[in-house]
């Protein structure tokens, strides 16, 4: 965890493309109209908020919205679209940043906690994200459920955007006994490629709850996605709702 930078996602020259690259990948509407429904008219506090693919539009939807993030690349993005410059950010490693106050929800969207490097950083998180819950706050984190049926000897070559104006192929590596994933995104358009290397330490549902318990939280829901489909034993991510215990 020594060697840990919260600022390598942004580092990596994605910000420039980050909004264009995952315009159809990720669930944005589902997203927004859920969250404004767990917050309930209070205000959100969004963990690894990056250019605001969320918080934009959760500010249009009347709600006050702050975040965390360790990409100052990241974040001026976010102040570059309208009413961005009026969302507080604390620029700092979400597993221990300080934002001065609870909130009716916080918000860990995309696989993000995996950004974070070891089991002990990602417990950190959850007990960070508790720390910032008003009473009867929630914490809502979306993640992948891991899949590493398609790895040989630890490999994995795969196509992640497939349009006729960009493409990208991802190589993986794992760890099994670390349960991270290392992986480097090429994206190719219009001539030119971009290399984006990203790091996973990946954990499967039952490990999360175990964290959310031992930042004193338990599990409230659990859906398949953000339009709460059922989670079932084919569901290949959830979305799962933690309140504080008692
Ligand atoms: C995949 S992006 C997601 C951005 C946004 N939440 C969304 O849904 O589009 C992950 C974001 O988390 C930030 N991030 C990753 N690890 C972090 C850490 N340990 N502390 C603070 N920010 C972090 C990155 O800089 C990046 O902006």
């Amino acid at each position: 965890m020594a060697d840990f930078d919260p600022t390598a996602y942004g580092a990596s020259g994605i910000a420039d493309e980050y909004d264009d690259l995952y315009r159809d990948h990720w669930e944005t509407d589902a997203a927004v109209e859920s969250l404004v429904q767990l917050a309930n008219g209070g205000a959100v506090l969004e963990l690894g908020i990056g250019t605001g693919r969320l918080a934009i539009p959760l500010l249009g939807r009347g709600v006050e919205v702050h975040g965390v993030d360790g990409s100052v690349e990241m974040v001026s993005k976010l102040r570059e679209k309208p009413g961005g410059d009026r969302i507080p950010v604390v620029v700092a490693d979400f597993a221990h940043a300080d934002a001065g106050r609870g909130f009716a929800l916080v918000v860990l969207a995309v696989n993000t906690i995996f950004a974070l490097p070891d089991q002990q950083a990602q417990v950190e998180c959850f007990r960070n994200a508790a720390r910032h819950l008003a009473p009867s706050g929630r914490f809502v984190i979306e993640a992948w459920v891991p899949d590493l049926g398609g790895f040989r000897h630890n490999r994995l070559v795969r196509s992640r955007i497939l349009r006729s104006d960009k493409m990208s192929i991802e190589t993986a590596e794992l760890d099994p006994v670390a349960q991270t994933i290392r992986t480097t995104q090429a994206v190719f358009s219009n001539g030119s490629v971009r290399l984006y290397p990203a790091n996973h330490r990946y954990a499967w549902p039952a490990e999360l709850d175990l964290m959310a318990q031992l930042a004193g939280l338990q599990r409230e829901e659990r859906w398949a996605d953000w339009s709460r489909s059922p989670f079932t034993a084919d569901s290949r991510a959830h979305v799962t709702v933690y309140r504080l215990s008692g």
